[in-house]
């Protein structure tokens, strides 16, 4: 049996062997993402930008992400026995873990009834203490500190974090916090290449970069912008290896123009 664990991500770290990540937010995709060897799925809270409309992932609940947990954990679960089957991590939604640790224990052990085995939380040392509370729960906690999407506001807007002095120190402060609180791996998120490097090298758990460099243990992008299927224009750090957005629009073009001629349907797709 192929299944990732949390301690498949840590022993891949100590042999140096790259995660791979990704979003998912459906069934089809997270069959298709295992299909092609993905080691972690993250239902990202950015289902509330990419597939619900939002311009922030803050208007996101628990409900969504309870939803899209039970959806993803069935795609993944299809690929077992016979397949691989992926580490499945649910994001956290605002609001969620910050009010209490009984809100964070509840809503947290939700996602784990949901199917998720795993879930994320943003913040560093200030979040220090819920990560105690859920581990003490036996609930897996994976960080994610540097620019952490729903403090937005805060930040001013979506900008990269840690390239003055004193920012990237805490950053790293954040990265120990949490380690000592902890998580089994942390997301790095839009900081500089180096601040992603040192952090690797300072923590003994994986570090999964997005925007943050090269040095990372591994990477996550967002599934719908690999794909491009999310409306340019992307982060730097996005790279699309697929243009999807051309190929469904050109596909609905072509059903349309054929269903106003008539060559759709034609006799090879009719019954006699
Ligand atoms: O919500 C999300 O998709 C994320 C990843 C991009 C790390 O947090």
């Amino acid at each position: 049996m192929n299944k990732v664990t949390i301690l498949s991500l840590q022993e891949m770290k100590r042999s140096k062997k790259k995660i791979t990540a990704l979003t998912s937010y459906d069934f089809t995709t997270a069959q298709l993402l295992n299909d092609a060897g993905i080691d972690l799925l993250l239902v990202g809270d950015s289902l509330g930008m990419v597939k619900l409309g939002y311009s922030s992932t803050l208007p996101v609940t628990v409900e969504d992400m309870a939803y899209h947990t039970r959806i993803v954990a069935r795609g993944n679960s299809a690929r077992l026995p016979a397949g691989r089957q992926a580490l499945l991590v649910t994001d956290m939604p605002y609001l969620s873990y910050q009010a209490s640790h009984e809100e964070a224990i509840r809503n947290c052990g939700r996602m784990l009834k949901e199917g998720a085995e795993a879930v994320k939380i943003e913040g560093g040392a200030n979040i220090a203490p819920v990560i105690r509370a859920l581990r003490g729960i036996g609930i897996p906690v994976m960080g994610h500190i540097g620019m952490t999407p729903q403090s937005v506001h805060a930040f001013g807007g979506y900008k990269v974090q840690g390239r003055q002095k004193a920012q990237a120190a805490r950053i790293l402060a954040d990265a120990r916090a949490i380690e000592k609180a902890g998580v089994f791996a942390m997301v790095l998120e839009c900081i500089p290449a180096e601040l992603g490097r040192r952090i690797s090298r300072s923590v003994k758990v994986p570090t999964i970069g997005i925007g943050a460099g090269p040095g990372c243990d591994g990477q996550i992008l967002v599934v719908d912008d690999l794909l491009g299927l999310t409306s340019p224009p992307s982060p730097r750090f996005v790279k699309r290896y697929a243009d999807l957005r051309k190929v469904i629009q050109r596909s609905a073009a072509d059903y349309a123009r054929d269903v106003r001629t008539g060559d759709f349907p034609d006799k090879d797709h009719s019954y006699s």
